[in-house]
């Protein structure tokens, strides 16, 4: 994909506006940290993967605009504007992981100059950013040897270079195979309400040139009752330590959709969205979003006045639903929480 979704300028973070794709690519520049902040609560920029990126380049940007010269007076405003960026969404926990791991870096180098620190948190930032492609093309190292020659696969949301520093996770693993010469076809959930799917899936496999059908969230079921889907991969907002997977809603009636069908179900997803601190996603906090998401689509309200509005961003997919997980380290399968705490020991 030549588009890139977030970059660092120096002095600016630069990103795609996935509100408007695909219809119009549209650069916003962020100045400042506040900007940042605001992107990801607005969502153009959004996926997991990418908010982390993008946490960790607006606490990078907000040290670098920080005027004071004092030490402990550096680290408590790194420490605001990360409890500031924290805020922004809930669920995703590569958003936290990114932003404690730039709070414990000026932390245990809290003895060197403010100047030195600034520079450490800029680099932090796009190591940051270039571990996340280097981990998506793992992903989809694993991931592909898990898909075969013919084979259509279905995919919810977008887990792809969108929502990821590039290349993606979900539809890295696609991205993959499709590059190995595997003749196989995407079925896109449109992923009401946002339609991140028939928005900037769609797009994605279309810039690839990878062969995809788009459906209605509500058609899944029958295509799998029809024999015409035999694999799932969708990504992840946030992985407990038993497996339980938040990833966007609708994603737990796949899943239960495609044990009824006996299709694996696969979840690809980087080490940093599993949170080993939650033994179950029981504990995940999950996002509520403005009911302006449902009542209107392209700014047309379709309800009549009034309708009461439910609206929660991500639901929560039991383990038993999931047939494997695919992360940088390889593919990890049931008995999840072993094979899980194996990974972070
Ligand atoms: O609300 P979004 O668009 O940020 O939700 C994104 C998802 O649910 C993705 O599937 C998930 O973050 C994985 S992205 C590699």
């Amino acid at each position: 994909m030549n588009i890139k979704t977030i970059e660092w300028l120096g002095d600016s973070v630069c990103l795609i506006d996935q509100k408007k794709l695909p219809l119009k690519k549209i650069y916003v520049k962020c100045s400042n940290y506040k900007q940042v902040a605001e992107a990801i609560r607005s969502m153009q920029i959004r996926g997991a993967p990418a908010i982390g990126v993008a946490a960790a380049f607006g606490i990078a940007l907000g040290g670098l605009k920080t005027k004071t010269e004092d030490k402990q007076k550096f680290i408590s405003e790194i420490k605001k504007i990360s409890e500031f960026i924290a805020k922004t969404r809930p669920t995703a926990v590569n958003l936290f992981w990114a932003v404690r791991r730039m709070n414990d870096l000026v932390i245990k180098n809290s003895g060197h100059p403010v100047p030195f620190l600034k520079k450490l948190l800029v680099a932090e930032a796009i190591k940051i950013y270039d571990e996340d492609i280097a981990i998506n093309e793992k992903i989809g190292k694993y991931g592909a040897v898990l898909i075969k020659n013919n084979d259509t696969i279905l995919t919810h949301c977008n887990a792809g270079a969108l929502a990821t520093a590039g290349y993606g996770t979900a539809l890295g693993v696609i991205r993959k195979a499709h590059s190995e010469g595997k003749k196989i076809k995407v079925f896109v959930d449109e992923t009401r309400p946002f339609m991140q799917g028939a928005r900037l899936t769609a797009w994605e496999l279309k810039e690839e040139g990878i062969p995809h059908v788009l459906i209605t969230d509500n058609m899944a079921g029958y295509f799998m009752k029809k024999g015409m889907i035999n694999g799932v991969i969708v990504g992840a907002d946030r992985i407990a330590v038993n497996g339980d997977t938040a990833n966007k809603i609708g994603t737990y009636s796949v899943a239960v959709l495609a044990k009824e069908h006996k299709i694996p179900f696969y979840v690809a997803a980087p080490l940093s969205t599993i949170d080993i601190s939650i033994p179950d996603g029981s504990h995940i906090p999950i996002e509520e979003r403005n009911p302006r998401e449902v009542t209107h689509i392209m700014g047309k309200q379709i309800p009549p006045d009034g309708t009461v509005i439910l609206n929660p961003a991500f639901d929560v997919t039991p383990h038993k639903y999931i047939s494997a997980i695919i992360t940088e380290k390889g593919i990890i399968r049931p008995p999840f929480k072993r094979s899980i705490l194996a990974q972070f020991s």
